[in-house]
């Protein structure tokens, strides 16, 4: 067997929300982990917990902050000091805290749309205000288009790089203008990591914070191994402040002990991941590149009206269905026609009901009956 190499029975036998929020006759395409399996240093790493029945309090300081330091350095080139890091459970709370501590209520957040939709929570459900900045679609890529201008109650911006659901990943010129822009708006910027590792041949990952000591001292960059690695479950996450006196800020706001730690499980998979899963991950990424390519022409032979700009980065497909005239929301249309479980558009913002989020990190011949599915409901109509 193959790293890539698992059936629909053995998927659905799993207890994750991917293969149990539908019906078991709905092929599921959406929520963001793999249906394959881990690296063998990651399995290796959770044996040896459960053969030592190792449950008690972890002793584990700055073992992640030390393997985040190590990581960063040699996939990105960016080196940083593990002492500005914080560990905690997931990415999710990372911005939450940081749009707490670094904004008011009633503060605006500047957010790119289509957007990661919990980033929309961490804005709302604590009383910020949403500044939305929609992407431009260029014919070629969806880009940033940033505005002219902002409020002056705008404190912050949350960045997704490469970005969920486009699956865009920026140029240096991109990223120079995002920083310029942060700078001459006095603003602190969040800057979602997450998907950095899943970069196609041709582009390259840009830490934001790695641009230069200006930008770094107003980035925190929130990342972790649970995409790439596939260990989302796991809950391990890192916080970077690029400046010490960020994180002092940061800290003076919001007491860490409130952030809770990782887990050992999270912890212990996330070092072995970053320090010896390469190999594994290199044949992942050839998995997901060929599905993609496999996706897009599918896409354009088969699906003419749909539109989906390749993505760079990720192992998402944002499909412009707005070409079918469907009579519902497209992510509603081919749950109820395809028997296809995707990520609804509309979730993404208000504007992209006509749209929906495929994930292709799926087993070739179970990406192959997804889009066979979604092809028949749309000439059956
Ligand atoms: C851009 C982005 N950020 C964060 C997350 C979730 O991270 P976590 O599970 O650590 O909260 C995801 C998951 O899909 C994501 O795509």
């Amino acid at each position: 067997m193959t790293a890539t190499d698992f059936d629909i029975p053995t998927l659905r036998a799993r207890r994750t929300n991917k293969w149990h929020k539908f019906p078991a006759d709905v092929l599921p395409a959406w929520v963001a982990d793999m249906d394959f399996g881990v690296a063998p240093a990651i399995a290796a790493a959770m044996k040896r917990l459960t053969d030592n029945q190792e449950y008690g309090y972890a002793a584990r300081d700055g073992v992640l902050a030390e393997a985040f330091a190590r990581r960063m350095g040699s996939r990105f080139g960016w080196h940083v000091d593990p002492a500005d890091t914080i560990a905690l459970g997931d990415l999710v709370q990372a911005s939450f805290s940081s749009v707490m501590a670094f904004s008011e209520p009633g503060d605006g957040v500047l957010l790119q749309l289509p957007s990661y939709p919990p980033f929309m929570g961490a804005i709302a459900d604590t009383g910020r205000r949403l500044i939305a900045n929609p992407m431009r679609d260029d014919g070629t890529h969806w880009v940033l288009d940033l505005p002219a201008s902002v409020n002056p109650r705008t404190r912050m911006l949350i960045f997704c790089h490469p970005q969920n659901p486009t699956g865009r990943c920026f140029t240096r010129a991109e990223l120079e203008a995002v920083a310029s822009f942060v700078i001459r708006h006095d603003l602190i910027v969040v800057s979602d990591e997450i998907h950095a590792d899943i970069v196609y041949p041709g582009g390259q990952h840009i830490p934001l914070a790695s641009l230069g000591a200006e930008i770094a001292a107003r980035t925190i960059t929130i990342t972790s191994a649970t995409k790439s690695f596939n260990i989302p479950a796991l809950r391990c996450a890192v916080m970077h402040f690029g400046a010490p006196a960020l994180k002092v800020r940061f800290v003076a706001r919001m007491p860490t002990r409130l952030l809770g730690s990782p887990s050992v499980t999270g912890v212990d998979a996330t070092v072995a991941a970053w320090d010896e899963g390469q190999g594994w991950f290199e044949e992942i990424m050839a998995c997901l590149q060929g599905n993609r390519d496999w996706l897009a022409s599918a896409i354009a032979a088969e699906l003419p009206r749909v539109t989906m700009r390749l993505p760079q980065a990720t192992y998402l497909a944002w499909l412009d269905c707005r070409g079918l005239d469907l009579p519902t929301s497209a992510g509603q249309f081919f749950l109820d026609k395809a028997r296809v479980g995707l990520n609804f558009g509309e979730t993404f913002g208000p504007e992209y009901a006509g749209f929906a989020r495929l994930n292709f990190a799926t087993p070739r011949p179970v990406l192959e009956e997804v889009v066979g599915r979604m092809v028949e409901a749309v000439r059956g109509r």
